[in-house]
C-alpha cells in the first residue's frame, strides 16, 4: 500500500489534499485496490472520501463532492489483504473524530476486534484497520494525545503495519508509527510530510528522515518528534534524497514501463559509476564487511523475490565462474521457511529493487540469526533491507514506478557482475588479473543496450501482430535461461498471456509436448563466439522445435547467420561476452511484452492484482 501524510501552515487550504493526492498518484504502483483521503480543519472538522479502484475513481468523486479546505490530511492507496477491494474496506478507517490508514497486516486484530466488540463497539468494514482506529481513538479518549495514544496501540499490535492518524482536536498534528513497514519523513519548511518512500513528497523537499523499526513520529507544521513505542525520544537519520523529482515522471512516454526500459542504459552506466580507481581495481568501499570475512567464504546463497530472483540466477553463472564459490539462488520465502544451511562463512545476497520486499526482509533476517554475513543489493535508499543487512551495495536505477521491473532488473545484473568480480579480486584467483578487462567490456554495454532500443520497431510490430496469442513459450540455456524466465514473466505480468521459460536442455524432457503448429517459442541464443557447443546445441533446440510447427522467434547475436534457416523472426543484439549478454538478450523480451500488453489496450504500468513493493509475507 502506498501512504502519505501532510501538514502544512495554520490558513487551512487546498495545499493538504493537493499535496496528499499527488503523493499518492507518485505510490500508486504501490498498489491500486482502492484510494482515500482524510482532512483535518482547524474548525475542528473531519472530513474523508475514499473510493474502490484506482485513484481517478477518487478523484472522479472529490470533484463530484469536494471537501472542505484543511491544514492537515492522510492518503492511502490500497492493495488488498483483509476484505475485499471494496468501498467500505477502503482506507481511512474512521472512529470517532479519529481517521486511520495503514499498511500491513494486524495479525492480532481478531482477537482485539472480539474484545471491543464484547464492549459494545459495532465495526462497518472487516479491515485489521478499523480495529487500529478504534483503538486508537479510545487511547486518545483517555490520553487526550495523539501521539502517546498511537504509542500505547502500537505497542499491543502483532504483525506488520505503518499507520498514521489525524484528529479532529489537532488539526495541525499527523501522527505515524511503523512496526515492520516502511515510512519516512520529508522535511519542509513551514510543512512536513510523511510517505511509504521519498517519491510521495519528493517534488516538494529532498529533505529526508529515515525512521528506525519501532518508532512513533509525530509531524506539526514546524517540527518532527520521533520517539519509541514507550515514549521515549528517539533517533531517526537525516539524509538528502539524490533522486531527481523529474526521474519520477513519464517525461513524454506512453506509460512509465516504456520510459524506464528506455532509461536503462542510463542505469547500467550509474551502477558502474565510481566504482573503479585510477588503476581499473574495483573499489566497493560500501561493501562494509571485513575483507578477511568475505575472503574466508565458502558459500555464496542470494535470496530474492520475483524479477529480483531472476537477476540472482545471472549472478550464479557470473560468481562461480570467476570466484569458483557456489552459489545457490533461493527465493527468499522458501529460504525463510525451510531449514536451510547458512552459517559464519556463508554470504547471503538480497536482491531488491524496493528493498522492503517483506519475503525478501524475513529471509534477511533468517540468515542473520545463523551467523551468515548479508549484502543487500538494493535501490532505494532509506528502506528497510539495508538498514538490517551487514551492508548494501547500490544500485542506480533511479526510482522505477512501472509495477513490472525492467531497469533495476539490469542494475541489479550489473551489480551482480561487480560483486562478483570484487570478490575475485580480493581473493587474488585467476580471474583477478582479468578484472579491468572484463569491467571494460561491461563499460561498453550501456551502448550497446542502446543499440537494442534503436532497432526495436520490429519487435514492436511482431508483438502487435500477436494481440491474439494464447500462450508463448521462451527458451535458453545457461545464463539466457534466467533471460527466458523474466521474459515469461513479463509477459503473464503485462499482457495476463500465459507464458512459461524453460531451460532449453530440458524440452526434450517435457516442455517439447505443447509445442503444435503455430505455438509461439521465443529462443534466447547464445553467443557462437562462446563456447562452441552451448550454441549448437541451442540451434539444435530451434530445429527441433520448428520440425514440431512452432513459430520461432529467435534472439541471436549479431552475425549469427546459423539460425537463419530455422527462424520466423530474428531480432539481433550485439556481440559481447556470455556472461554479459542478459543485459542485452532481455531488452527485447521487456520490449515485446509491453507492446504487447499495450496493444491490448491494457495498463502496463499497473497491472491487474499486483503491486510493486509487497510488504506483506
Ligand atoms: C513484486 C513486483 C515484482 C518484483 C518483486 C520483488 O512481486 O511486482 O516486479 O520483482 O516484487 O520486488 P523487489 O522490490 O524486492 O525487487
Amino acid at each position: 500500500c502506498g501512504i502519505v501524510g501532510y501538514v502544512g501552515s495554520q490558513v487551512a487550504s487546498d495545499r493538504p489534499l493537493d499535496v496528499v493526492l499527488e503523493g499518492l498518484r507518485r505510490l500508486e504502483y504501490r498498489g491500486y485496490d482502492s484510494a482515500g483521503v482524510a482532512l483535518v480543519s482547524p474548525e475542528g472538522t473531519l472530513a474523508t472520501a475514499k473510493k474502490a479502484g484506482k485513484l481517478a475513481n477518487l478523484v472522479e468523486e472529490l470533484d463530484l463532492r469536494p471537501l472542505p479546505v484543511s491544514t492537515a490530511a492522510i492518503g492511502h492507496t490500497r492493495w488488498a489483504t483483509h476484505g475485499g477491494p471494496t468501498d467500505v474496506n477502503a482506507h481511512p478507517h474512521v472512529a470517532g473524530k479519529l481517521a486511520v490508514i495503514h499498511n500491513g497486516i494486524v495479525e492480532n486484530f481478531a482477537s482485539l476486534k472480539a474484545g471491543l466488540e464484547a464492549d459494545g463497539v459495532r465495526f462497518t468494514s472487516e479491515t485489521d484497520t478499523e480495529v487500529a482506529a478504534q483503538l486508537i481513538a479510545r487511547a486518545y479518549e483517555t490520553t487526550g494525545d495523539l501521539t502517546s495514544a498511537m504509542a500505547s496501540v502500537a505497542r499491543t499490535l502483532h504483525g506488520t503495519f505503518t499507520l498514521l492518524a489525524v484528529h479532529e482536536d489537532a488539526p495541525d498534528v499527523v501522527v505515524g508509527a511503523r512496526h515492520d513497514s516502511p515510512l519516512v519523513v520529508g522535511i519542509g519548511d513551514g510543512e512536513n510530510f510523511l510517505g511509504s518512500d521519498v517519491a510521495a513528497f519528493i517534488s516538494h523537499t529532498r529533505e529526508a528522515l529515515e525512521l528506525g523499526q519501532d518508532q512513533v513520529v509525530t509531524i506539526t507544521p514546524t517540527a518532527v518528534t520521533v520517539t519509541d513505542f514507550d515514549g521515549q525520544p528517539a533517533q531517526a537519520r537525516r539524509y538528502t534524497v539524490d533522486w531527481d523529482a523529474a526521474a519520477a515522471e513519464k517525461g513524454g512516454f506512453a506509460s512509465f514501463m516504456d520510459k524506464e526500459i528506455h532509461d536503462q542504459p542510463h542505469a547500467v552506466a550509474d551502477t558502474l559509476l565510481g566504482r573503479t580507481d585510477a588503476h581499473g581495481r574495483l573499489v566497493l568501499d560500501e561493501i562494509r564487511i571485513d575483507e578477511s570475512v568475505l575472503r574466508s567464504v565458502d558459500k555464496i546463497v542470494v535470496v530474492a523475490c520475483g524479477t529480483a530472483a531472476y537477476a540472482g540466477h545471472v549472478a550464479k553463472y557470473a560468481i562461480e565462474h570467476w570466484c569458483r564459490i557456489p552459489v545457490e539462488v533461493e527465493l527468499a520465502h522458501e529460504f525463510r521457511y525451510r531449514d536451510p544451511v547458512v552459517n559464519e562463512r556463508t554470504l547471503v545476497v538480497a536482491v531488491s529493487q524496493s528493498g522492503e520486499t517483506m519475503d525478501t526482509l524475513m529471509a534477511v533476517r533468517h540468515a542473520r540469526e545463523q551467523g551468515a554475513k548479508v549484502l543487500a543489493l538494493v535501490n532505494t535508499h532509506g528502506s528497510t533491507i539495508p538498514r538490517e543487512a551487514d551492508a548494501v551495495l547500490y544500485t542506480h536505477a533511479g526510482p522505477e514506478i512501472a509495477v513490472a521491473s525492467t531497469k533495476a532488473f539490469l542494475a541489479q545484473i550489473t551489480a551482480a557482475y561487480l560483486l562478483g568480480l570484487y570478490l575475485a579480486q580480493l581473493r587474488g584467483n585467476k580471474y583477478a588479473d582479468e578484472v579491468a578487462e572484463i569491467l571494460s567490456e561491461l563499460r561498453a554495454m550501456p551502448d550497446k543496450i542502446q543499440r537494442v532500443l534503436d532497432r526495436a520497431d520490429r519487435v514492436r510490430e511482431t508483438a502487435r501482430s500477436m494481440v491474439d496469442t494464447k500462450s508463448v513459450l521462451f527458451l535458453g540455456r545457461h545464463v539466457g535461461f534466467p533471460v527466458a524466465m523474466e521474459g515469461a514473466l513479463k509477459l503473464k505480468e503485462l499482457a495476463y498471456i500465459h507464458a512459461e521459460g524453460f531451460a532449453a536442455g530440458e524440452l526434450k524432457h517435457g516442455p517439447i509436448a505443447l509445442v503444435e503448429e503455430g505455438q509461439a517459442v521465443f529462443v534466447v541464443v547464445p553467443s557462437p563466439r562462446g563456447r562452441d557447443s552451448l550454441h549448437s546445441k541451442v540451434v539444435s533446440n530451434i530445429q527441433e522445435i520448428r520440425a514440431r510447427g512452432a513459430r520461432t522467434l529467435v534472439i541471436a547475436e549479431d552475425g549469427d547467420e546459423d539460425v537463419l534457416p530455422y527462424a520466423d523472426e530474428v531480432f539481433y543484439v550485439p556481440q559481447a561476452p556470455t556472461l554479459l549478454a542478459p543485459l542485452l538478450s532481455v531488452v527485447p523480451l521487456q520490449v515485446f511484452a509491453c507492446e504487447l500488453a499495450t496493444a491490448k489496450g491494457l495498463d502496463v504500468d499497473q497491472p491487474r492484482n499486483l503491486a510493486k513493493s509487497v510488504t506483506v509475507e
